[in-house]
């Protein structure tokens, strides 16, 4: 019997998914005509509604769904002091070294990563924990001959030059730093934010007064990040330049690894949410714990080059607010009047802190990554390979295409009044040019749900074929049903009421 299902074609490779993002207006390289900046993408004119899209999920789900959640928007530039507080001026480096053959520079602790990666393939995934749990007690003792002298017992060589001549180790700091002031005289040190947390944490009592904030309570943001990235590969995975949506929830100390497991539970939820499949996503525990936190877990995503981080989630202690109250001389206090079991009040205390912290971009790319579907249909010499974004509807950029079967006879114009009807409510595009065949599947390649044709019968009985995208499957509406049908399924309540 004949398989009813598609195939699926090969593997998607990470160039597939660079070469669509390219060439349907979802991200270009920056400044591509000046042969373009390492590190750095631009979005496009449907990569931009996607990951806008995405963001306004994102904020719904966390100050909507939760009335202990509100959002800011704080500066990128902050104080100076702000990132000598936060530890990033003394100890947000990452280990670089060069191979002196090659010329290329690497991330020690990720030669000794991929070594224990290697390990694990070929079945032997203790030899690479401990290698990693001895990367991590010399990264923690700033023993930087230890880690090269690691490398080189590994038998580590350069993936290019194919040889082990290693410079030695050196910190490297991730900060941009530029200027602020107009005489060169003034002007002083000031760095590009790496991370949005900390535009959240000065804000904290601001927001915790002027809200009449009670005790657990979060605050989320959504705003650009800058890191010089020694490697930076995968397209947009690890780019200088990104995007960041951080939520910092103050909690009663003590209570900080309640809310760390709920805030997992509720992280990856909602990555199922948006479409990404459970078994493509996995919590990675850290062994290697960041300078602020007490525990720590990534929600890795499998993307094409394998599993990696998507969103961390850390616990991290008062460490921030208590660095900002030395620093500040201003107190980071909150006054808890809720009775302990004494009955006391629990009275003055800093706040812990527990952080879920998502990339834009990643969560982009994850969702484009998953989305990109190929299909074998057909049999014989019919058979084709069909490609189309299986987008959730929600995110999709377009949410409808309007076409006129031919451009003649009435037809253009009442797909026109179509398309005003439909467009205060949804982004919808009205396409007249080339065969309808071809129409559906440039929709397709984008992610477009629903096509809309008019044809004669239109004229007759205001009745539209509407085509979905998944299932290629055409019914008959009448026009005065379209809101109705397309707003139910792209509705962001269909991801929200997930949660
Ligand atoms: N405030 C905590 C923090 O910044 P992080 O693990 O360094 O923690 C959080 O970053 C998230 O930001 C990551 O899980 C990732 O999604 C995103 N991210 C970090 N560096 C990035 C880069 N160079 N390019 C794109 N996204 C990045």
């Amino acid at each position: 019997m004949e398989d009813a299902k598609p195939k699926l074609a090969p593997a998607t490779s990470l160039q597939d998914i660079i070469s669509h993002a390219k060439e349907y207006g979802f991200v270009f390289p920056s400044s591509e005509i000046y042969d373009g900046l390492q590190a750095v993408y631009d979005y496009g004119q449907n990569g931009v509604e996607l990951k806008n899209n995405l963001k306004s999920v994102w904020w719904k789900a966390m100050t909507q769904l939760h009335d202990n959640v509100v959002g800011i928007d704080a500066s990128i530039f902050m104080h100076p002091l702000t990132w000598k507080a936060s530890g990033h001026v003394d100890s947000f480096n990452d280990p670089m070294i060069d191979n002196k053959d090659s010329k290329k520079r690497y991330r020690a602790d990720q030669l000794l990563e991929l070594k224990a990666e290697e390990y694990a393939a070929n079945g032997q995934p203790e030899k690479g924990h401990e290698l990693l749990l001895e990367m991590a007690r010399l990264l923690g003792e700033n023993d930087l001959d230890g880690v090269r002298e690691l490398i080189i017992s590994e038998g580590i060589v350069d993936p290019i030059s194919k040889t082990a001549n290693w410079t030695e180790v050196r910190q490297f700091n991730l900060m941009f730093s530029t200027q602020v002031g107009s005489v060169a005289e003034d002007s002083s040190l000031i760095y590009l934010r790496p991370e949005t947390a900390q535009g959240i944490f000065v804000n904290f009592l601001n927001v915790q007064k002027t809200g009449r904030m009670k005790i657990p309570f979060g605050i989320a943001q959504i705003g650009k990040a800058f890191r010089n990235e020694i490697v930076a590969r995968q397209f947009t995975f690890r780019m200088r330049e990104f995007e960041q949506m951080e939520m910092q929830f103050f909690v009663r100390p003590g209570t900080e690894m309640e809310w760390y497991e709920k805030w997992k539970e509720a992280r990856l939820n909602f990555h199922k949410a948006v479409g990404l499949p459970a078994e493509k996503l996995k919590f990675h525990v850290h062994e290697k714990l960041a300078h602020y936190a007490n525990a720590a877990v990534d929600i890795e995503y499998q993307f094409p080059f394998g599993f990696r981080e998507m969103e961390g989630i850390h616990s991290r202690t008062d460490f921030d607010l208590k660095s900002h109250q030395e620093l500040s001389r201003k107190k980071q206090q909150y006054f808890d009047n809720d009775l302990d079991e004494n009955g006391k009040p629990f009275g003055n205390y800093i706040p812990y802190v527990v952080e879920t912290s998502v990339g834009a971009d990643r969560l982009f790319l994850a969702v484009f990554c998953n989305a990109f579907t190929e299909e074998v249909v057909g049999e014989g010499e019919t058979q084709k390979t069909r490609t189309y974004l299986k987008l959730h509807p929600a995110l999709a950029p377009v949410k409808a295409a309007i076409f006129p079967l031919v451009r003649k006879d009435g037809l253009p114009e009442k797909a026109q009044q179509i398309l005003k009807l439909l467009r205060s409510d949804f982004r919808v595009i009205y396409e007249e040019r080339d065969a309808i065949g071809k129409r559906y599947t440039r929709q397709d390649l984008i992610g477009t749900p629903f096509c809309i044709a008019v044809d004669y019968q239109t004229l007759e009985d205001d009745t539209v074929t509407i085509r979905h995208r998944d299932t290629t499957e055409q019914i008959r509406m009448p026009i005065s049903e379209l809101k109705q049908h397309i707003g139910q399924a792209v509705s962001m309540e269909r991801i929200l009421e997930q949660l």
